[in-house]
């Protein structure tokens, strides 16, 4: 009898430490969930179904829309087995066998662990309500209709490889060289594309066209990277998207840190500092000063870009400037006494190499929220409750602004024009849009990239 409840008793035990354990795995796949930003793609802005799909990532290929992954087993990924759900992620391929868009970023959570994806498993199963709705569809224009072209681009791209932790560093420089190259996918933006959209390797994270955005160098390069900034300085970049009298986060860095980026441990985001301050120097050969460090002369007064000979379009700029901008950020850009409207001076989306971020700016504002503080610039497209401004307007404004407080130098109205069609276009697209068979294009070059960099990786005896 004693004996019985003894035995019941250390089984209600057993299944209670089975059910913490659980919760434990659902608890970290949650944080995980938030490391890995699954939610700014899967989430419509704005809606109350989390994870049920209907936002649309624009790349240069065209619209590709998010999955519905709650576990709807009729819309979602219910019916996905931890098997499934792992090659999804790891390896870009759904349960029916098709293969995704690299949008999804396999190619860095190719990286994560067992114990990571199956923690994410639990996750998703047991805690995401599940949406019973289906997720608009993506249709590329031909040849990337075809998702089995993909199964080339990953042959040729996709490193399959777990992350290795290096024996030679400590721990914090393991966890955050793990957390940029895998869950947190810094690389999927901030590193350059190469001909076949494959991210190029051998300059990891030193700068990359984002649609109309510019994911700048963030290599440990003192002039053209991050070297320069001090380790708090990144680290409250990273927690709360702005460094007074430096930068701020706006468009797809405003999302991931007000999504992801905030919500980390103090400990991983100084973990991914120590990492940053390791990653190879990359120089850019465009920029002669830190982005955060133009002008030449601290706080500019109008007559500065004449003295320098650049005094291209002024007038009009200036106008524009002082009706539009000036409010908010000062007549010289020194921004507002307590900064929360920040000087454009010393700003590294102003004195950036290319303009692509100013201009940005200009047309889609700042929207962002971080620990219920919450930044708003408007935006000058139409539809703002400001004045939009034309193609000539935002050029001459910004040609004012890069005069000013920047490096110098005209943003023209093909710039502007650019941005508005959705960022510069690469390579492999203007080749398809001049009529060339791409598909077997993509093909035979990617082929022939491979074998070079295969026989010059022999050559170097690697
Ligand atoms: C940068 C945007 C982005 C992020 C971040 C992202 N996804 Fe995705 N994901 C996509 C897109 C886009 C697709 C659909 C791609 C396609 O149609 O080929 C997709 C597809 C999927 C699919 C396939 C579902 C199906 O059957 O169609 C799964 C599973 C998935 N994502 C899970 C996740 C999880 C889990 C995370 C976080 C760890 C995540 N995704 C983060 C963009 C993203
Ligand atoms: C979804 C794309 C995206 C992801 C993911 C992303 N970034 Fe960014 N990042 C950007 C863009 C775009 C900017 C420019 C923002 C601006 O100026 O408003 C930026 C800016 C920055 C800056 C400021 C650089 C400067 O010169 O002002 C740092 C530092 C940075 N990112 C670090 C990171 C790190 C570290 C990660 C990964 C943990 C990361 N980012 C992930 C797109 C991204
Ligand atoms: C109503 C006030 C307001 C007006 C008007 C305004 N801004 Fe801003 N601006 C802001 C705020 C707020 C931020 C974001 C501050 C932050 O991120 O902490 C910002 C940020 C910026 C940034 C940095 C963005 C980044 O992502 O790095 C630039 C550049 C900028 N503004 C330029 C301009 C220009 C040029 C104009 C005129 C066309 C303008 N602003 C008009 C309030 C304003």
């Amino acid at each position: 009898m004693k004996r019985a409840l003894l035995f019941a008793l250390s089984l209600a035990a057993g299944v209670a430490a089975a059910a913490a354990h659980a919760d434990e795995a659902v608890e970290r796949g949650r944080y995980l969930s938030i490391a890995s930003d699954c939610m700014a793609c899967h989430t419509k802005p704005g809606s109350d179904t989390p994870y049920a799909g209907g936002y649309a990532i624009s790349s240069p290929l065209g619209q590709i829309w998010a999955s519905n992954i709650t576990p709807s087993t009729k819309f979602g990924i219910g019916s996905y087995t931890e098997a499934e759900f792992s090659r999804a992620l790891r390896e870009g391929i759904r349960k029916d066998g098709s293969h995704l868009y690299p949008a999804m970023p396999y190619t860095a959570y190719a990286k994560l662990s067992e114990q990571d994806i199956s923690d994410l498993y639990a996750y998703f199963m047991k805690e995401v309500k599940p949406v019973e709705k289906l997720a608009p569809q993506t249709h590329l224009p031909f040849p990337f209709s075809i998702r089995k072209s993909m199964a080339v681009w990953n042959l040729l791209f996709l490193d399959t490889s777990r992350f290795a932790p290096d024996p030679s560093k400590d721990a914090a420089w393991n966890r955050g060289a793990y957390l940029v190259e895998g869950p947190a996918h810094c690389a999927s933006c901030h590193s350059p594309r190469a001909l076949l959209m494959q991210e190029d390797a051998g300059k990891a994270l030193s700068g990359g066209s984002l649609g109309m955005w510019y994911a700048p160098n963030i290599t440990s390069d003192k002039v053209g990277g991050i070297g320069a900034w001090t380790d708090q300085e990144i680290a409250q970049y990273l927690r709360t998207g702005r460094v007074v009298g430096k930068a701020q986060a706006g468009g797809p860095m405003a999302e991931a840190v007000e999504h992801s980026l905030s919500r980390l441990t103090d400990e991983d985001i100084s973990s991914i500092v120590t990492y940053l301050r390791s990653v190879p120097a990359v120089a850019d050969p465009a920029a002669e000063r830190p982005a955060g460090a133009w002008p030449l002369r601290g706080g500019s007064t109008a007559g500065e870009a004449a003295i320098r000979g650049t005094g291209v379009q002024l007038g009009n700029g200036q106008a524009l400037y002082d009706g539009a901008c000036a409010s908010c950020h000062g007549t010289k850009g020194e921004g507002s006494d307590d900064q929360y409207y920040p000087a454009l001076v010393h700003n590294t989306a102003v004195g950036a190499p290319t303009p692509q971020n100013l201009i940005a700016t200009i047309l889609t504002g700042v929207d962002r929220t971080v620990d219920g503080k919450h930044v708003l610039m408007p935006h000058f497209s139409a539809g703002s409750y400001v004045q939009p401004l034309t193609d000539e307007e935002v050029a001459s404004l910004a040609s004012y602004v890069r005069q000013e407080f920047g490096p110098g130098g005209d943003v023209s109205v093909a710039d502007v024009k650019i941005a508005r069609a959705g960022g510069p276009k690469p390579l492999l697209l203007k080749l398809v849009s001049i009529g060339l068979p791409a598909g077997g294009l993509v093909v035979v070059i990617g082929a022939i990239w491979f074998w070079f960099r295969r026989s010059a990786k022999k050559k170097r005896g690697g």
